[in-house]
């Protein structure tokens, strides 16, 4: 036979490209575009710059001889990986088929996720994990299971160094959720993205209970119910735009700074409205978020997390041009107290923007902890221990300003001056106290108060005598827990000048393995 010339060797590389970018052929692709789903590629095209994406590994194919396996082969085994740019940034990205096979993971597959993160984390880049998944490829039985444990074991291994997106525009079912579950933060698309371990038909034949999909699996139910999922999309286009726009606040590894970005809003700017919005009287509530945007960039919040634990926000924003993480009791959602789901959510964000070295600001208002059987049986002890933890632990810049209430151990633990925040501001209507002025009558004046002829106004002359003596911030001041009480409108001057202040923080901690987190 004689040689092939360069040209037909060359038209049969276009022929063999041409067939593995057809993924499952053209019914499968009509297939998925009915469902509302975009294909694979589609996606990667909307998540990366355009012309951006470089592919590799798309010959790749499984070794599978078992049940007529080896008769169905598909180039690319049934998930397209590489490389491209967000913004001009390189990340590395994985996104499943399910064209082929359900997008089912096999051993082939998963060693390809296995070898662009393996790329993602020794070259230093964000990876992006685009889940839509049958789940382990049941022909492939344990080499299947493998191929998960692969990806955990990478997972876990790159967390912390390089940050890791996973997208849920599918089923993620079984075990495999635990992918997703080990990354720093998971969107999910409503409608079509489902995570749960086990489905509805399992539930019902173990505990009898009927639940749907949706309930247990749906993009609503882990954004506002579970807490495991960070973003809600109505749809791929806003998920892929939610990705892009996250990944502006995060450096590409642990050993970057964030990424500053001229925002063209002047950091000294004062707003005098800010006087008007968190109201003197202690028990009236009012959106932080409104004071989170006046002080900030530009009004833009990224907010992480929004439909979960809405007693406490937080989120990503920028201060002259620098990424600050954000963490605030919500006033305005069971007055902003801390619960078992507060603790969790708000520790995870200190964690995350800490492994990342984002300043960590928090809005102080927060009147404590929340009482009952259900909380102290869930196990706030414990789940309440990670606040501290993760404050403490932290030692990327901490800022603090305390806007209201600041009362009792939860005081200690919103990022106070005792586990080592850099600098505490204070409003002049703040409470920095053991407890309300209320309550501290209660027991501290029980006796005089029932002494007393005029019960009422005893009491209520006791109260103001407290709330002159505690309930304000000069008392915390005047033992340096407070560093500077600025007037609102000064905030957004003050909190950049702690930014820079805190700029060259090195912190260096006695060396340990790890230290034992309370979960
Ligand atoms: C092999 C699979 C597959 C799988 C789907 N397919 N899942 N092939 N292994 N796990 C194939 C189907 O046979 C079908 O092939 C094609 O993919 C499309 O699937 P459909 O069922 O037609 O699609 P749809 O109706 O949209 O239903 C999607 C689905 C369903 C809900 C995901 O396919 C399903 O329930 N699959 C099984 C899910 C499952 O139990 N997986 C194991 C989970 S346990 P053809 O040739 O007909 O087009 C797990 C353990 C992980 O993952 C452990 C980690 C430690």
């Amino acid at each position: 036979m004689a040689d092939k010339t360069i040209n037909e060797l060359c038209a049969a590389l276009v022929e063999k490209r041409e067939k593995a970018a057809q993924g499952g052929g053209a019914k499968a692709i009509a297939k998925q575009h009915e469902k509302g789903k975009m294909t694979a590629r589609e996606r990667i095209d909307a998540i990366l710059d355009p012309g951006s994406f470089v592919e590799i590994d798309e010959f790749v194919e499984h070794r599978c001889v078992n049940f007529g396996l080896e008769k169905t082969i598909f180039p690319g085994d049934g998930v397209v990986t590489g490389y491209g740019t967000i913004e001009g940034r390189l990340v590395y990205l994985f996104s499943q088929d399910f064209t082929v096979m359900g997008g089912s993971l096999g051993e082939q597959h998963a060693a390809k996720i296995c070898k662009v993160l393996d790329l993602a984390l020794t070259n230093g880049a964000p990876f992006i994990g685009i889940n839509d998944s049958g789940g382990a490829r049941i022909q492939e039985a344990v080499d299947a299971l493998s191929g998960y444990g692969n990806i955990f074991f990478r997972n876990v291994k790159a967390s912390g160094i390089i940050p890791q997106f996973s997208i849920i525009s599918g089923p993620c079912a079984g075990g495999a959720v635990y992918s997703p579950a080990l990354t720093d933060f998971i969107f999910m698309v409503d409608k079509i993205g489902i995570m749960h371990i086990t489905g509805p038909a399992v539930i019902k034949s173990v505990t009898g209970e009927d639940v749907t999909s949706e309930q247990i699996g749906g993009a609503k139910a882990h954004n506002s119910t579970s807490g495991c999922a960070h973003f809600f999309a109505n749809n791929e286009t806003e998920c892929y735009a939610q990705v892009r726009r996250v990944l502006s606040y995060l450096p590409s590894n642990n050993m970057e700074e964030p990424p500053f970005k001229d925002t063209n809003d002047d950091p000294s700017r004062m707003d005098m409205s800010l006087r008007d919005m968190v109201p003197t009287n202690p028990n009236k509530g009012y959106d932080v978020r409104d004071v989170i945007k006046k002080v900030v960039d530009n009004a833009d919040f990224c907010e992480v997390q929004e439909l979960y634990a809405r007693n406490i926000v937080t989120g990503f924003a920028r201060v002259g041009g620098r990424v600050i993480g954000i963490i605030a009791n919500q006033a305005n959602f069971m007055a902003g107290c801390l619960d078992i789901d507060a603790s969790d959510k708000a520790s995870r964000h200190i964690r995350i923007c800490d492994a990342y070295n984002i300043p960590i600001v928090t809005f102080e208002d927060v009147p404590g902890y929340l009482p009952g059987l259900k909380q102290e049986m869930g196990g706030i002890i414990r789940h309440g221990a990670k606040l501290l933890y993760a404050y403490s632990e932290a030692t990327a810049p901490k800022i603090t300003i305390v806007l209201r209430k600041a009362y009792g151990g939860s005081y200690i633990g919103m990022s106070s001056r005792h586990l080592g925040a850099d600098a505490v501001l204070s409003w002049p209507q703040a409470e920095i106290a053991v407890m309300g002025a209320e309550g501290a009558a209660n027991i501290i004046f029980r006796k005089e108060v029932e002494a007393a002829e005029d019960k009422a106004a005893t009491r209520a002359k006791l109260i103001d005598e407290y709330k002159e003596a505690f309930a304000n911030p000069y008392f915390a001041a005047s033992r340096g827990y407070v560093d500077r009480v600025i007037l609102p409108e000064e905030t957004r001057p003050a909190l950049y000048q702690a930014l820079l202040m805190t700029e060259t923080k090195s912190e260096l901690r006695p060396k340990r393995k790890h230290g034992v987190m309370p979960n």
